[in-house]
């Protein structure tokens, strides 16, 4: 796809920053949006995705975003879920729109298909039926179901990413090295920075994806990394915990 500037929501997070960081180092112009402002990033939108006239400024010009910003686990539903898992997220589909945005990479994510993660059978496929953990992953299916219907009804193209477990704090890293399933699930920054710039840059007639997206699984292959690799190009360099080194929070 041909692009220009990249907006990236959620551009300050865990995995804002990894993408922003590929996306500079491939010659590419990202702009950032969040509620802080992004180190190392000039063309900035400080504000919250919950207020649309922001969202709309964020997404002049804009061919390509990827939206990250959210509450990123489960929380208080009405006053972090709802306002900025389901009316940001309404936002930022609506001023796509608007824009004329061709490409809309969505972080959705593994814990939509939870109880299966439990009990298998695996590698876990993208249209196996979701069994999303609580809240927080039911409006992660509400998210890529909507990607659906504006890749059908606005003809946008849109990939929705399952992601697995790119960990925030060192405590999230001892979770991750305590349990198998999520040393298999680990996403390094390095890995969610890649597969994110090979979503951008996939070819203009995808329609509408769901994929998966972790470094290479330690022990067993948990999900189906074919469509990724097929679809988008993406193949995974790192493994557990490989890149851990990264997260200082
Ligand atoms: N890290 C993971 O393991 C993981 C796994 C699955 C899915 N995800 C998803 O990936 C995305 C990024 O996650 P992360 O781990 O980088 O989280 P993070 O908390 O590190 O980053 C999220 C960013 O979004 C910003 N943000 C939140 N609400 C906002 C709002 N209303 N307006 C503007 N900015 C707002 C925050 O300031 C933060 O910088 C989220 O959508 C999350 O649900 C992450």
């Amino acid at each position: 796809m041909n692009h220009s500037t990249v907006l990236v929501t959620g551009s300050t997070g865990r995995i804002g920053r990894a993408v922003v960081a590929e996306l500079q180092q491939r010659g590419r112009a990202a702009r950032g949006m969040d509620r802080v402002a992004t180190p190392g990033l000039d063309d900035m939108v400080v504000g919250e995705i919950t207020d649309a006239e922001a969202v709309r400024r964020a997404m002049e010009g804009i061919h390509a975003v990827v939206h990250l910003a959210a509450t990123p686990d489960d929380d208080d539903f009405l006053t972090q879920l709802l306002p900025n898992n389901v009316v940001g997220v309404y936002h930022v589909f609506e001023a796509a729109r608007l824009a004329g945005v061709k490409r809309l990479v969505l972080a959705s994510s593994g814990q939509v298909v939870w109880w299966q993660r439990e009990r298998g059978p695996f590698p876990i496929k993208a249209d196996d039926p979701p069994t999303p953990r609580y809240w927080y992953a039911a409006l992660k299916v509400m998210l890529e179901a909507a990607g659906r219907a504006y890749a059908e009804a606005h003809q946008m193209s849109v990939i929705a990413v399952r992601l697995g477990w790119c960990p925030r704090t060192r405590g999230q890293v001892a979770e991750i090295a305590a349990a198998d399933w999520a040393r298999d699930v680990y996403l390094s920054p390095g890995d969610a920075g890649r597969f994110f710039a090979c979503a951008v840059e996939a070819p203009a007639d995808i329609s509408f994806a769901v994929v998966y997206a972790t470094s290479k699984p330690a022990q067993t292959l948990r999900y189906d990394m074919t469509p990724a690799k097929e679809l988008l190009g993406y193949e995974a360099r790192d493994t557990w915990p490989q890149g851990t080194e990264l997260v200082t929070g």
